[in-house]
């Protein structure tokens, strides 16, 4: 008991431990925080306070979209934008990236150029954990993304999706017609969606 004490005290009196509490405190700022504030977002957008953004600027998020904790949106240093459509849903530690480093032989690659490309995520699309979507993809709006897939190259709306490189291995149904209601006028008011479209096999 008498050493857990000593060990604590060492903590709470070493100048390091609160220069590290400070480091922590600058990059959630610089890395949480301040690019949070740039980014443009929709009505309603919730995202988790540990969302790791960089130049927010680029990026926009529709109305009604929730982004899980600790997920990655970072947009190009110049140019990459990243899209965010209307109700999508992230699950946790999903990374987002729209740039790229060159990979040619001879010079490291962090001294290389990057390649900037946008990011584009429909509405409606659900992103499971831990999915990586890389630089100049598109995912149409209602897709569904299996946790842990790496999405290379763009998939069509509706897909369901999974693996790495991530693959189409469904498709979500279209929602059934409902009654169509009548208003209390008499006209017709339109179609309601089913709240959960299913899904089919691939053609
Ligand atoms: C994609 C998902 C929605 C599919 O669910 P489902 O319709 O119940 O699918 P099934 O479990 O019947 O699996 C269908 C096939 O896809 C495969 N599959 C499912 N999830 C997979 C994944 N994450 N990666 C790779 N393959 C996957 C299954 O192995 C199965 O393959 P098989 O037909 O060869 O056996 C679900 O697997 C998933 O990944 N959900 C994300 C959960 C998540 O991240 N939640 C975080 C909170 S938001």
């Amino acid at each position: 008991m008498a050493q857990r004490l000593v060990r604590a005290l060492r903590s709470v009196f070493d100048v390091r431990v609160w220069a590290h509490l400070f480091r922590l405190v600058h990059f959630y700022g610089y890395s949480h925080v301040l690019p949070r504030a740039r980014v443009t977002m929709g009505q309603g957008v919730r995202m988790a306070p540990n969302v790791s953004i960089r130049n927010g600027e680029r990026i926009t998020i529709g109305a009604g979209a929730h982004i899980g904790e600790r997920c990655y949106l970072w947009a190009g240093d110049d140019l990459g934008q990243i899209d965010i459509g209307e109700k999508a849903l992230f699950g946790p530690e999903v990374f987002i990236t729209a740039s790229n480093y060159m990979i040619k032989p001879g010079t490291p690659v962090m001294d290389q150029p990057k390649i900037e490309k946008d990011v584009r995520i429909g509405r409606d699309v659900w992103l499971g954990a831990r999915t990586v979507v890389l630089a100049g993809v598109t995912v149409g709006d209602g897709c569904i993304i299996a946790a842990g897939a790496v999405i290379t190259r763009s998939v069509p709306p509706n897909s369901i999706v999974a693996g790495v490189p991530a693959r189409v291995i469904g498709m979500r149904t279209e929602p059934e017609e409902a009654p169509t209601p009548v208003g209390v006028s008499g006209t017709v008011s339109g179609p309601a969606a089913s709240p959960e479209p299913g899904r089919e096999q691939p053609a």
